[in-house]
C-alpha cells in the first residue's frame, strides 16, 4: 500500500510536470504568436502543395491577426466544386471584416473594375505594394499618369520617401479612403490635399489652370 501511494505521487508529480512542459511547448515551431496548427497549414505548407503560399501567409498581419485560410476560402474536404469552397475570394469575403473599405471602392469608378488584390498582392495583402505609385501604374497610362513619374514630385518621394512628397495615392486616396472618385469628383476635398504640403493660393491656380493634367 505504502509503495503504491508513493508511486501515485510520484506519477502525478510527472503529469504535472509533463503538463506544464506540453503547455509551453509550441505545437509547431512557427513564428512568435501565430498559430499553424490546423489542416490546412499543415497540408499547404508541404514542398509538393503550395508551401510559398503558406510562408507568406504565414508572415502577413492576416496571420498574426488570427486570420486563416478559410476565412477567405471557406474549404475543399468535400472537393473543389463544392458549394464551401471558394478559390477566387472577392470583395464579398473582404465584406465581413473591413465593410467601410469595401464600400468606399464600391462607391467610385473602381467599383466593378478593379479587384482587391489589384492593389493588395495575395497571400501578402502587403500595404508597401499597395502604396506605391508603380501598382497604379500597372493600369493608368493617360498623359497626367505617365507625367507624374516625369516628375521632380516622383523624385523626392522614390529618393526621400512618401513623407516628403506626393504619390497618386496621396492625392487620390487621402488617409486611405478607398472611393477613388471623391477628391477627382471635388476641387475643393482635392485642394485640401494640396493644402497639406502648398499653400492654397499655389496649389489653387496651379488646379484652376488644369496644370497637372499633362505636366507637372
Ligand atoms: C491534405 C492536403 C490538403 C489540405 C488539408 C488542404 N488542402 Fe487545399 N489543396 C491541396 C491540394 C493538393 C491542392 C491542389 C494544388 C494544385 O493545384 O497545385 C489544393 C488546392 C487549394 C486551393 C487552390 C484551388 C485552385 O483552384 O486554385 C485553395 C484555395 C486551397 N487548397 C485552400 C485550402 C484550405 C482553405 C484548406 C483548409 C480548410 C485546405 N486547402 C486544406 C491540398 C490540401
Ligand atoms: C484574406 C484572404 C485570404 C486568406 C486568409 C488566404 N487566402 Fe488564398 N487567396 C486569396 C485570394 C484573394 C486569392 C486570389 C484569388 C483570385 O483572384 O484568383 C487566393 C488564392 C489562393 C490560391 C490559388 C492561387 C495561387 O497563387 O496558387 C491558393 C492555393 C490559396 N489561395 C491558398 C491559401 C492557403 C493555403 C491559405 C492559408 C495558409 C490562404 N490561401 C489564405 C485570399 C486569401
Ligand atoms: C476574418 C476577417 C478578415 C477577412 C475575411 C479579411 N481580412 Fe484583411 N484583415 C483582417 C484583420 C484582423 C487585419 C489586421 C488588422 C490590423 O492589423 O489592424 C487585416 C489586415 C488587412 C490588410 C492590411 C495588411 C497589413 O499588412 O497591415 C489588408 C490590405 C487586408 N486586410 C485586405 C483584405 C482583403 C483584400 C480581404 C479579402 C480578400 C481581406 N482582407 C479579408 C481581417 C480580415
Ligand atoms: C487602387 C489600389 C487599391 C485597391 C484596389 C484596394 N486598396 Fe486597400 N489600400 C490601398 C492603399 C494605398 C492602402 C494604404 C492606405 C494608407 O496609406 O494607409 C490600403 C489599405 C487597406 C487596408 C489597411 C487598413 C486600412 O483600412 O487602411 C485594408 C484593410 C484594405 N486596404 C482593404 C481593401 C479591400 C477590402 C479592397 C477591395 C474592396 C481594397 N483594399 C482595394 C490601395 C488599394
Ligand atoms: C487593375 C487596373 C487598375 C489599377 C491597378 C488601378 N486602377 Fe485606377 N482605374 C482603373 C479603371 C478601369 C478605372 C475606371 C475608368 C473609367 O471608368 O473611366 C480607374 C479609374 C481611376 C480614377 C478616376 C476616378 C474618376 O472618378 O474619374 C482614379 C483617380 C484612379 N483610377 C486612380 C488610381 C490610383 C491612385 C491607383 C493606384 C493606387 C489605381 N487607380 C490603380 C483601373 C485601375
Ligand atoms: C499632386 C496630386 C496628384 C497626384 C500625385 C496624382 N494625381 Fe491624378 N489627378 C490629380 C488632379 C488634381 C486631377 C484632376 C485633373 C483635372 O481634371 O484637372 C487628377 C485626375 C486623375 C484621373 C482622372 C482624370 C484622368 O486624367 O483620367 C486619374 C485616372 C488619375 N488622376 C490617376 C492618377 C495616377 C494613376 C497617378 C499616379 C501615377 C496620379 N493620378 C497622381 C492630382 C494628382
Ligand atoms: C505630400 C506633399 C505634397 C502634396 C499633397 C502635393 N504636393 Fe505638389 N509638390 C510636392 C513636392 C515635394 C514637390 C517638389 C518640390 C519642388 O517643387 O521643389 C511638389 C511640386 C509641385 C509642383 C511643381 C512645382 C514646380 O514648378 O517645380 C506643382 C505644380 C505641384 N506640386 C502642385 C500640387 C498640387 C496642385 C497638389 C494637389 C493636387 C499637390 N502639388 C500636392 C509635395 C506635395
Amino acid at each position: 500500500m505504502r509503495e503504491r501511494h508513493a508511486f501515485e505521487k510520484w506519477l502525478t508529480a510527472v503529469l504535472t510536470l509533463g503538463a506544464a512542459a506540453l503547455a509551453w511547448a509550441p505545437a509547431v515551431p512557427a513564428l512568435a504568436g501565430v498559430d499553424t496548427n490546423f489542416s490546412c497549414y499543415q497540408c499547404h505548407s508541404k514542398k509538393e502543395i503550395t508551401p510559398w503560399i503558406a510562408e507568406t501567409w504565414l508572415e502577413s498581419a492576416h496571420a498574426r491577426a488570427g486570420v486563416k485560410c478559410p476565412s477567405c476560402h471557406g474549404n475543399h474536404d468535400a472537393g473543389f466544386d463544392s458549394p464551401q469552397f471558394i478559390a477566387h475570394p472577392g470583395e464579398d469575403k473582404c465584406m465581413s471584416c473591413h465593410p467601410i473599405r469595401v464600400k468606399e471602392s464600391l462607391a467610385g469608378k473602381h467599383a466593378g473594375k478593379v479587384k482587391c488584390t489589384a492593389c493588395h498582392p495575395w497571400h501578402t495583402f502587403s500595404l508597401a505594394v499597395a502604396r506605391d505609385p508603380e501598382i497604379c501604374r500597372t493600369c493608368h497610362d493617360s498623359e497626367h499618369a505617365k507625367s507624374y513619374f516625369l516628375s521632380k514630385m516622383y523624385v523626392v518621394y522614390k529618393v526621400m520617401g512618401p513623407k516628403y512628397s506626393a504619390t497618386c495615392q496621396r492625392c487620390h486616396m487621402p488617409d486611405g479612403d478607398h472611393n477613388i472618385s471623391d477628391t477627382v469628383s471635388s476641387k475643393e476635398l482635392m485642394l485640401k490635399v494640396c493644402n497639406r504640403c502648398h499653400s492654397a493660393s499655389f496649389a489653387g491656380s496651379v488646379l484652376a489652370k488644369g496644370r497637372l493634367k499633362t505636366h507637372w
